[in-house]
């Protein structure tokens, strides 16, 4: 499957590649190693954060002490990477968390950093969060699974002007919002993407996201495995259209 995924992805032409995290199972060095030779037939420039399985698990030495020491000696050192051109900003950040298996975390340090940073490029460019664990979910998950501090991360959000959210984790193609948040005069897409390599697709198949920015448009398109073909085809486009009403407050809605 690695090599029609990488080809599907050479195929979209993206001027950016979002990896939200998992690139293994149980953070074993053969795994990154192999991440690391996939990465390496993926177009650039890549995004890439952390997700829970990135930290060891059941080594208590590298799991407190070191616990991205293998992410950050094959994927890449820079935590908080960003990317910029004229028209989007995307930083990235780490939402592990040592002293949870699963769950994960966002701090007030991390948000502000964030929002130092977006406010220094200050060019107008659609702003973009990548973070492994989620900001909104599919109908029936409790909110157990947000990323922890999401509400006092998406208050200071709200106030440096967030448009998106690129998540992983829960394997599960989604494209919410934040009205969860129910922050007057503040709405953001969330985007979730599906797995696209692990056999751990919760019914859903491998997928990944193409995201066609061209404001006032966003086009979400999924591009899901299709095992008869071996190839992963667009399977669902979703288009959302940005709006500001009179009182300042801009949303994407629905356009299709
Ligand atoms: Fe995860």
């Amino acid at each position: 499957m690695l090599g029609p995924l990488a080809s599907a992805v050479w195929e979209v032409t993206p001027d950016l590649v979002a990896i939200s995290g998992d690139l293994t199972q149980r953070a074993r060095v053969s795994e990154f190693r192999e991440a690391r030779v996939f990465l390496d037939l993926l177009p650039g420039p890549q995004v890439i954060v952390p997700g829970n399985h990135d930290v060891p698990l059941y080594n208590p030495f590298f799991r407190f002490l070191l616990p991205l020491s293998r992410f950050a000696r094959y994927i890449s050192s820079d935590l908080s990477p960003l990317y910029a051109d004229d028209e989007i900003a995307v930083l990235g950040a780490d939402t592990t968390r040592s002293l949870v298996a699963k769950g994960g975390r966002i701090n007030i340090r991390q948000v502000g950093d964030i929002c130092r940073r977006f406010s220094l490029l200050n060019k107008g460019q659609l702003k973009i969060v990548v973070t492994h664990h989620p900001f909104d979910l599919p109908e029936g998950f409790s909110n157990i699974n947000l990323v922890g501090r999401s509400r006092m991360a998406m208050k200071e959000f709200a106030r440096c002007g967030v448009d998106l959210f690129l998540s992983g984790h829960l394997h599960l193609a989604r494209t919410g919002n934040t009205a969860r948040y129910r922050i007057p005069g503040f709405s953001a897409l969330v985007i979730a993407a599906g797995t696209v390599i692990s056999t751990r697709g919760r019914g859903e198949m491998n997928s990944f996201n193409l995201i066609r920015i061209a404001r006032p448009e966003i086009t979400v398109k999924t591009y899901t495995w299709e095992p008869a073909q071996r190839k992963f085809l667009q399977s669902r486009e979703q288009l959302f259209r940005e709006t500001e009403d009179g009182g300042g407050t801009r949303s994407f809605s629905i356009a299709s």
